[in-house]
C-alpha cells in the first residue's frame, strides 16, 4: 500500500512576492494561507501595515483566510542569500526594470519569475536587466480592492494562467489548494491580448470617475470601451492573432453585448456585472494618486500593432493621448 504523502511536500518551496502591493498580497496571501512560506519584498508603508493587521483575503464568492502578522515575513528589498522556488513579480510596469535588475542580483540564475503585469511580456527591456532569470509571462484575470487595512479582496473572477514550463507543472496543485487554480499554456500572446482588449475598459472606467460596474451600466461609457475593442480586434485579425475569450462569450458576440441598450445588458451581462459595486480599475486608481499608469502598455500596444501593419488605431491613440493629458 503506499503511504499518503503529507501535505508539506506537495509543496515545491518558499515563494517570493516583489512588489506587496493589490496583487502581490492577494496572490501571495492565498498561498501563504495555503500552508507554502511566502516572503514579501515592498514599500515601508504597507508593510507596517500587514505588520499591524496581518493579511485578510475576501473573494467574490464569500471565501475567506487570514494569516497572522506574526506569521508574515516582510522586507523592504530582497533578502541577501534568497533562494526561493518561484517569484511572483507583482510591481507595476514603471517599476519592472529596476525591481528585476535587483532580483538578478539576489537570486540564483534560473530561478522562475513569475510577470503579473498586466500588458504583453515578458518585454525586451525586462528580458535584458535580467537574462539569468526564468522570466514566465503570467495573466492576473481578475481584479484585487482593498477593503481595509491588510485586506485585500478579489472583486471580480477568471482563472490565473502562465506561460507552460516544467518548472511551473508541480506549482499547479498547490495554486489549486490555495483557491487559485493556475492555466499554463505553450502561447501567452493569445492569453495576454485577451486580458488586453479586456482591460481597454480601464482607460475608459479611470476617465469616468465611477466604479466599474456603474460605468458598464452606462451606454455612452459601454460605447466608447467597444469601440477601442473593435479596432484591436480589426488589426489583431490582419495580424493573425486570435485573442483567447475572457469572457463566456465570443468577442464579436461581447461587443454585441456592450452595445446592447442599458435594461437589456443589465439581463444579458448578469455575469459580467458581478463584481463589487465599489471596484475600480487599477488605472483609475493611479489618475487618482498622481501615480503613472499604465496606457502605454494597453491602447500603445494596440497603436503599436497598427503601426507593425502599416495602419493606424485613431479611437486607441486618442484614448492612450487622453490619459496621458490626464496624468500630467
Ligand atoms: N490590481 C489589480 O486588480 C490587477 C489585476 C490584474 C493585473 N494587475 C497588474 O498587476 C501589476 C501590479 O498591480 P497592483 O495593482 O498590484 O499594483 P500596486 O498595488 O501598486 O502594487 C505594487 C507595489 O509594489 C511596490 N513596488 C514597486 N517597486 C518595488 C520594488 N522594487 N520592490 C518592492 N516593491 C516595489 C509599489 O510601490 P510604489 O507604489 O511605491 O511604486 C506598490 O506598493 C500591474 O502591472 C497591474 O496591471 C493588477
Amino acid at each position: 500500500m503506499t503511504r499518503p504523502e503529507p501535505p508539506d511536500e506537495l509543496v515545491p518551496g518558499p515563494v517570493l512576492v516583489v512588489g506587496a502591493g493589490l496583487v502581490g498580497c492577494y496572490l501571495g496571501g492565498r498561498l501563504q494561507a495555503a500552508g507554502v512560506p511566502v516572503c514579501f519584498v515592498g514599500r515601508s508603508g504597507m508593510l507596517d501595515e500587514l505588520a499591524a493587521h496581518g493579511l485578510q483575503l475576501t473573494d467574490l464568492s464569500g471565501g475567506r483566510s487570514e494569516v497572522p502578522a506574526s506569521a508574515l515575513q516582510l522586507h523592504t528589498d530582497v533578502p541577501e542569500g534568497a533562494r526561493p522556488s518561484l517569484v511572483l513579480l507583482c510591481v507595476k510596469r514603471p517599476a519592472l526594470v529596476s525591481a528585476l535588475a535587483r532580483l538578478a542580483q539576489t537570486v540564483p540564475r534560473d530561478t522562475p519569475v513569475l510577470c503579473c503585469q498586466n500588458g504583453l511580456f515578458p518585454a525586451a527591456d525586462a528580458m535584458q536587466a535580467a537574462p539569468q532569470l526564468r522570466l514566465l509571462p503570467a495573466m492576473v484575470p481578475f481584479n484585487i480592492m482593498r477593503r481595509g487595512p491588510g485586506h485585500f479582496h478579489r472583486a471580480t473572477s477568471g482563472q490565473l494562467a502562465a506561460q507552460a514550463s516544467a518548472r511551473l507543472a508541480g506549482w499547479r496543485p498547490v495554486f489549486e489548494r490555495a483557491g487559485m487554480p493556475l492555466a499554463l499554456h505553450a502561447d501567452m500572446l493569445p492569453v495576454q491580448w485577451g486580458k488586453l482588449l479586456l482591460n481597454l475598459n480601464n482607460p475608459v472606467n479611470a476617465l469616468s470617475g465611477l466604479p466599474l460596474k456603474a460605468q458598464l451600466l452606462d451606454a455612452g461609457h459601454r460605447r466608447r470601451y467597444a469601440d477601442l475593442v473593435e479596432e484591436a480586434l480589426v488589426l489583431l485579425r490582419r495580424a493573425r492573432i486570435e485573442p483567447h475569450r475572457v469572457t463566456p462569450l465570443p468577442w464579436e458576440r461581447f461587443l454585441q453585448v456592450l452595445r446592447l441598450p442599458t435594461p437589456l445588458f443589465r439581463l444579458v451581462a448578469f455575469r459580467m456585472l458581478r463584481m463589487d459595486a465599489h471596484a475600480r480599475s487599477s488605472m483609475a486608481e493611479d489618475l487618482a494618486a498622481g501615480r503613472p499608469t499604465e496606457i502605454n502598455e494597453l491602447c500603445g500596444e494596440v497603436v503599436r500593432l497598427a503601426h507593425t501593419l502599416g495602419a493606424q488605431a485613431l479611437l486607441n491613440a486618442r484614448m492612450a493621448e487622453a490619459i496621458s493629458a490626464t496624468s500630467r
